[in-house]
């Protein structure tokens, strides 16, 4: 008997046209590059203009999902929009979204927040309702999309970025499938990182920050093998890439040394290095591209991780098992495991991640202080700067306020 499967079959992400380089922002703030190269292994932020957010953001990533799987907008039928950058405090970025994608009304559309863990929890949601509403089948649009800020001259600058992943979520995926109640969950009332009403930018214990990730992933872990069924020692030979949510790109190799730390304890220090010598490079490093390149996205960064692994594997992740260890502060952590499926050739050629990568302009340090100095309340752009601003991965803009309503074109 064939067995029904429900999980995801297409992946885009956006990354909007500007970024900052480390060196200049090293320079500027009068730290080594080193530091930021490779003390936190960031070689780029990605820039929002004034003229994108979180809604134009989404939509970029979604138009470009909806167009290369032929889908009819109107065969959405739940449209979940994770965020941490929100634009109105009532009204969901899923709504503006579905107005620009012209999404039908017979669709259930809402916003998700939990820091960075939002996009997970959109992602297992969809799983399970297209799982519970399959005849006849229905697609789910989950869409994550964030701007990564901190305060000017904080240690978290260095981390910034901005970006939105979409993934169409259906009956017999193309790309994998998941059991969501194998999942490994952990979660707990922490305050590591967060933004109370009303501030721009979050409130970050960084230090801290890093040790709730970290217990986080542990728990995540435990529950995770215990639900496969997989003993200690063992986990390494069941899953052939790891994806960990990357804030920044050596967060990664502090969480893999955290995993080894866990799988062999009795070990030595020497015994336990080898081991991430020999798998660092393997499981983890291809999933790398996107952090270095962007920074950290919120809600898509893990999703980001895969699309870097995809982009940079290409058809050799084919029938592989891949971890995903997603973390959002506050906290909430969810670990899966999904095997990639085979024949993705046309989903590996339509991510153009690389492509969008190469299109982007490097921007002075004083560009990024005067675009991130002004707040969007400021600016009403003429419809003529307006087709300038797009391109064919900047479709959509926001071009300002008319009666405290933002208005997109
Ligand atoms: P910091 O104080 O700027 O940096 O904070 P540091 O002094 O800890 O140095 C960083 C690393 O650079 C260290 O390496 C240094 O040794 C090294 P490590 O000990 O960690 O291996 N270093 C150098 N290397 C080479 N040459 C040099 C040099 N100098 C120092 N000259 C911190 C770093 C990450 C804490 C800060 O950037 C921050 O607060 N970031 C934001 C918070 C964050 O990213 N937390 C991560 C976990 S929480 C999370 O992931 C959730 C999140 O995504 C939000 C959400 O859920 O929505 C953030």
């Amino acid at each position: 008997m064939v067995m029904t499967e429900f999980g995801v079959s297409d992946i885009a992400i956006y990354i909007p046209p500007f970024y900052l380089s480390h060196e200049d922002l090293a320079k500027a703030r009068g730290v080594p590059a080193e530091k930021y190269l490779d003390g936190l292994g960031n070689h780029k932020i990605s820039i929002i203009p004034n003229w994108e957010d979180a809604v134009t953001m989404a939509a970029n990533a979604a138009v470009q999902l909806l167009d290369k799987t032929g889908t009819d907008p109107n065969e959405i039928q739940q449209l979940v929009v994770s965020t941490e950058s929100g634009v109105d405090h009532s009204k969901p970025v899923a709504s503006f979204v579905q107005g620009a994608l012209k999404i039908g009304s017979r669709c259930r559309v809402y916003e998700i927040k939990h820091a960075c863990y939002g996009g997970t929890a959109g992602l297992i949601n969809s799983i399970d309702w297209v799982s519970q509403n399959h005849s006849p089948p229905k697609k789910a649009l989950v869409i994550m999309t964030d701007i990564a800020r901190y305060a000017f001259g904080s240690p978290g600058e260095s981390t910034q970025g901005a970006g939105a992943v979409a993934l169409l979520v259906e009956k017999n995926p193309r790309l994998f499938s998941m059991n969501t109640s194998l999942n490994g969950i952990f979660s707990q009332d922490v305050f590591d990182f967060w933004r109370p009403t009303g501030h721009r930018v979050p409130i970050v214990d960084g230090k801290y920050s890093i040790e709730c990730y970290l217990r986080a992933l542990e728990g995540a872990y435990t529950h995770l093998r215990s639900n496969h069924g997989i003993e200690k020692g063992r986990f390494f030979e069941r899953v052939d890439y790891l994806v960990y949510h990357m804030p920044f790109g050596n967060m990664a190799k502090k969480a893999h040394r955290q995993l080894i730390d866990l799988e062999y304890d009795g070990l030595n220090p020497a015994a336990k290095e080898q081991i991430f010598a020999e798998t660092f490079p393997r499981m983890v490093e291809p999933s790398l591209l996107g952090v270095r390149e962007v920074g950290n996205i919120y809600t898509g960064s893990v999703y980001m991780g895969l699309i870097s692994l995809l982009e940079t594997e290409g058809e050799n992740v084919e029938g592989k098992q891949v971890g995903i260890f997603s973390y959002g502060s506050g906290c909430g952590a969810e670990f899966f495991l999904c095997r990639i499926k085979t024949g993705i050739r046309s989903i590996l050629e339509g991510l153009r991640f690389k492509e969008q990568l190469d299109r982007r302009k490097r921007i002075t340090f004083e560009t990024y202080v005067q675009t991130y100095s002004k707040s969007g309340e400021e600016i009403l752009y003429h419809p003529a700067e307006i087709e300038a601003f797009k391109d064919s991965f900047t479709r959509f803009v926001f071009t300002g306020f008319r009666d405290h309503k933002r208005q997109y074109l």
